[in-house]
């Protein structure tokens, strides 16, 4: 396993570029199930997400052909129905096939993802949906399996007990625009991510209206054609940029992202003393010597995303005063803090909450990586620790973060990927 050494780096100054959102590319190509012609998506990351997603559109029958920065899909000869436990198992945005395979091909075998790192994770409103637009839908030996002559519009409330559910409203989004009539998704989640899926399903030929909204109305149609778009730039990588400038006291500047879906996080910065500037492809984050301690609470968009709690608790530990940090979303992504806790920090877990006091001396230890985001949060405290901090397990960054070191080490950092095979 490949492991980040990491020594104490002075402030990032420089310009790096946000990638296309992972958590966009996984939902546009289920996408393409939908339909027989080619879909063709632009500025798509190389990640390994990506990759696992490749791989289970190809085992369904998809064509799937990948250069830097692009993917077309031709699922014109897809006739599989079947997603396995080891796809599913290493990535759960896998049954975003459950939608599609279950609106176009009337049936669908997917694994049950299972629990994770950060918490159980149901999928329970998934299948709310899918059954309220008519779907039969049995488990059994760890699958689920849906069976479906022709889906049928309907009133969903799509919401959960936290709220919107960005992944149920994508599964049940998809599989609306095939099914006959009209369907209103209640409660639905207003993430960029689900806008950028309606956008592309709206090119396709889909009857869209609200996306981005907490109210959705499909109006369903008999076929879908291809269409090319775009992915949206990453917000959290995005976002985690930014945190790497604010607290190595940097200047950074992140081209070719979108300042507009990063309003809250942005606002919270500047609330923390660093100075943030704004055009709109670009975000210039700088950081004096002035970083105070703040209050974030995790939300569904436009809130603060949960995406960035683990590395923004990083940044706490920089701030001078006591912050706190409410995790609503999850019930278990605190994993980072103890590492932290392992670099020097100072930080008290009360339950859903973390009281954060700073800032601290941090110093370098050998940590081990438990998720993806709880990852990115490990390498920002080891910019600014004394010593070489090692981390560990870094395949979860490379999920979600394309060329992370690369991009770090342009802006000054110190950081080296030590390979397994070395
Ligand atoms: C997506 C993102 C993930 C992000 C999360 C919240 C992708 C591939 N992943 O995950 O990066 O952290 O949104 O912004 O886009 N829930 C239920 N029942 C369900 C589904 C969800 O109770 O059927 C709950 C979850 O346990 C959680 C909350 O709803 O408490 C929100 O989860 P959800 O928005 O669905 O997260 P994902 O789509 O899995």
């Amino acid at each position: 396993m490949d492991k980040f050494l990491i020594d104490k780096s002075g402030p990032l100054t420089g310009r790096t570029t946000a990638g296309g959102a992972k958590n966009s590319c996984l939902a546009l190509m289920a996408a393409a199930l939908l339909t027989d012609e080619p879909v063709i998506l632009e500025n798509t990351p190389n990640l390994v997400d990506v990759r696992t997603m490749s791989k289970v559109l190809e085992n369904l029958g998809v064509r799937v052909s990948q250069e830097t920065g692009s993917i077309r899909l031709d699922a014109s000869r897809a006739e599989g129905y079947n997603a396995p436990y080891d796809m599913v198992r290493t990535m759960r945005a896998s049954y975003y096939v459950l939608g599609p395979l279950t609106a176009r091909r009337g049936k669908a075998e997917v694994s049950l993802p299972g629990g994770c790192a950060i918490g159980q994770r149901p999928i329970d409103l998934h299948l709310k949906g899918l059954s309220m637009l008519g779907a039969e839908i049995t488990t059994s030996r760890g699958f689920i399996f849906t069976r479906a002559d022709k889906l049928r519009g309907s009133v969903i409330d799509i919401s959960g007990p936290r709220g919107s559910s960005v992944g149920a409203t994508i599964n049940v989004l998809l599989a609306a625009t095939l099914a006959k009539g009209v369907t209103v998704l209640e409660g639905a989640a207003r993430e960029p991510e689900v806008e950028d899926l309606a956008a592309m399903l709206g090119k396709m030929g889909a009857k869209i209206e609200g996306a981005g909204t907490d109210r959705i109305i499909v109006r369903g149609v008999s076929e879908l054609g291809g269409a090319a778009h775009r992915v949206i730039p990453d917000r959290i990588e995005t976002g985690t940029f930014a945190v790497a400038s604010a607290i190595t006291r940097g200047d950074v500047t992140i081209q070719d992202c979108c300042p507009e879906h990063l309003k809250t996080v942005l606002d919270l910065l500047e609330c923390a003393g660093v100075r943030v500037e704004i055009s709109e492809q670009t975000l210039r984050v700088r950081a004096g010597d002035g970083l105070s301690a703040f209050r974030l609470r995790t939300e569904p968009y436009p809130g603060f995303p949960t995406d960035l709690q683990a590395q923004f608790c990083a940044l706490a530990t920089q701030a001078e005063g006591k912050s706190q940090i409410e995790e609503t979303i999850f019930e278990n992504r605190f994993l980072h803090v103890p590492e932290l806790i392992r670099l020097g920090g100072d930080i008290k877990i009360l339950g859903s909450r973390l009281i954060v006091s700073g800032p601290t001396a941090l110093y370098s230890a050998p940590v081990m990586a438990s998720d993806l985001r709880a990852s990115a949060a490990l390498v920002l405290a080891a910019l600014v620790a004394d010593g070489t901090s090692e981390i560990n397990r870094i395949y979860h960054l490379d999920r979600g973060y394309e060329n992370l070191e690369v991009k770090l080490t342009r802006l000054g950092a110190k950081i080296v990927r030590v390979s397994s095979a070395a």
